[in-house]
């Protein structure tokens, strides 16, 4: 395997693994983090996580000028069959399947999920991608999510990186995210969703040296349009 994340700011990542671009979340043109041009993205796949704009973001334009294949709940893919979107794959919660890129599976997420237009958009997911590193080395992307003491499941996963909200306000804190960290006990952690707007400005930093104190976790700070491979 080999597994490279670009993370575009926010929440926002494009995940390469062999060869297969996959976004998560592309909250690009509205998102204040990244310098990224949504039209020059390449995307095979598209997960999302939930139906709130910092997440859905660029999908419908992406996918259409891609073709990529949308992986999303059940709701949100239907909802964006009537958007004109022809490759959709829906999912749910405790779901897995596996995808050319690899096993995915969806997780719960404490958190709303209502699209743009005030449509249902079912429950909020995370995703765990199975091998994603290498074999029985996995990555799981909590997206938006309070804490929540089933992720000592998640970490039942062999979790290589974990990748948590820490903004608090709409997700996570930093001291719950530290807990996340606690049940997961993933090799690497990647702290999201913080510092794009005021409402969310927290110290990754300080967040990096508490989980390195007292968990065996290391902590990667990325910064936004930063690429990292495994
Ligand atoms: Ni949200
Ligand atoms: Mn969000």
């Amino acid at each position: 395997m080999k597994t490279s994340l670009t993370y575009y700011g926010h929440s926002s990542f494009s995940i390469n693994i062999n060869g297969t671009n996959v976004l998560l979340d592309p909250y690009i043109s509205d998102n204040p983090m990244t310098t990224i041009d949504p039209s020059a993205v390449d995307a095979d796949y598209i997960l999302v996580s939930h139906g709130h704009q910092d997440h859905l973001g660029d999908t419908i334009p992406i996918a259409k000028r891609t073709k990529a294949t949308v992986i999303a709940n059940f709701e949100i893919a239907n909802w964006l069959t009537s958007q004109g979107l022809k490759n959709v794959h829906p999912q749910h919660i405790g779901g897995g399947y596996n995808h050319s890129f690899g096993y995915t599976k969806m997780t719960q997420a404490l958190h709303g999920s209502s699209l743009p237009d005030g449509s249902y958009g079912g429950n909020p997911c995370g995703f765990v991608i199975s091998d994603a590193i290498e074999k029985d080395k996995s990555i799981y992307f909590a997206c938006d999510t309070g804490l929540f003491s089933d992720m000592k499941l998640i970490g039942q996963e062999n979790i290589y990186v974990a990748v948590v909200p820490i903004g608090d306000n709409f997700t996570m804190g930093p001291n719950d995210a530290i807990k996340a960290i606690e049940l997961i006990r993933p090799q690497i952690a990647i702290p999201v969703h913080y510092n794009t707007w005021p409402l969310i400005n927290q110290d990754p930093l300080s967040w990096k040296n508490k989980i390195e104190e007292r968990t065996d976790t290391k902590v990667i700070i990325l910064e936004a349009d930063q690429k990292i491979t495994f």
